[in-house]
């Protein structure tokens, strides 16, 4: 098993009154905001304000705020565009995660980032567990691991929740997408042979207040620190979260759509490569947090 702490702290965790949250704008980030503004004070800066592309302008911030936990919701995400921004993505998805590591080792406080299921080639036929060997097959994966790699090197009072197919009901993703081109259009065609567990951002922001009220109050938290893959259960193609999205949408938008065409991932050639199986085995985090989860089909709408 994966984890955990090298170094035993005697006292439990503070509440955590102080938190610095990156990415307060994205899909996440905004859902964070919401739940985890009941805890205490809560800084996201914008990214003006604390920009992760220049990893070395983040130590002074972050010392000068003195936060008791740090929650990185912040990555360039972009999975196509970085394909051809390969150093930009490094800054934003590793370098700057190596410079978070430093400094909340120094302020000896814990930091949750999240990683993806993009870390995996996809070649593995069951869903992946946090033993299997990543291997990424784009720049997004390659990235986001070296972030992960730099976070374990440099902390040990770490949770990375690797995730996967993340939307919300704002911004550009694939609900709203859908929503979009189902009013556009009579007619699509959607990816069926990749699979994966589309997951809320809602969710992943309760699940983490959920993670975090755990840590703060069970007598073994410090054995918890570690890597763990968090999703909704159950899993499907971009097809079939494609026709469960028209199924909800159906009773209450004027839509055109007639037609939802699957195709392989070949009739849809993008830059980055994606993974055929992005399913992650949730088990160890059911296990050491007893959380929940839901279907992911409960997160839609
Ligand atoms: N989206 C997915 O399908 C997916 C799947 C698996 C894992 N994940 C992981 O889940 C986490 C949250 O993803 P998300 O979907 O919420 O992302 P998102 O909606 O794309 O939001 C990204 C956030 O990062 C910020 N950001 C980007 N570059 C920055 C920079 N240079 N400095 C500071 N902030 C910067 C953005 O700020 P601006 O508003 O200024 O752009 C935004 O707030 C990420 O770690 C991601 O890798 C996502």
């Amino acid at each position: 098993m994966e984890s955990v702490s090298k170094r035993t702290h005697k006292s439990r965790d503070p509440k955590y009154t102080k938190i610095l949250l990156t990415g307060g704008t994205g899909q996440v980030g905004r859902e964070l905001q919401s739940t985890l503004r009941s805890l205490g004070n809560l800084w996201a800066p914008s990214r003006d304000e604390f920009d992760l592309a220049k990893p070395q302008s983040l130590r002074d911030k972050v010392q000068s705020y003195r936060p008791d936990l740090i929650i990185n919701s912040a990555a360039f995400t972009d999975v196509d565009k970085i394909e051809s921004e390969p150093a930009l993505a490094q800054a934003v998805n590793a370098e700057a995660l190596e410079v978070l590591a430093e400094e909340a080792h120094k302020l000896n406080i814990p930091l949750i980032h999240y990683s993806t299921d993009y870390v995996f080639d996809g070649a593995k036929a069951e869903p992946y567990t946090e033993e299997d060997i990543p291997n990424p097959i784009n720049v997004y994966g390659n990235t986001k691991l070296a972030g992960e790699r730099a976070l374990q090197a440099n902390h040990d009072r770490y949770l990375i929740l690797r995730t996967s197919w993340v939307f919300s009901n704002k911004g550009r993703n694939f609900l709203t997408t859908m929503l979009r081109l189902f009013q556009e259009r009579e007619e699509i065609s959607v990816v069926e042979d990749q699979l994966g567990a589309p997951t809320s951002a809602l969710f992943l922001a309760e699940a983490t207040a959920q993670i975090l009220g755990h840590l703060r109050t069970k007598d073994e938290s410090e054995n918890r620190w570690g890597l763990y893959h968090l999703t909704p259960s159950g899993r499907t193609s971009w097809h079939g979260f494609a026709q469960e999205i028209l199924k909800r949408a159906i009773d209450h938008k004027q839509l055109m759509i007639k037609e939802i065409h699957p195709i392989p991932t070949s009739a849809y050639p993008t830059p980055a490569r994606r993974p055929k199986n992005s399913s992650l085995d949730t088990s160890k985090l059911v296990r050491e947090f007893q959380i929940e989860l839901p279907r992911w089909e409960r997160g839609l709408l």
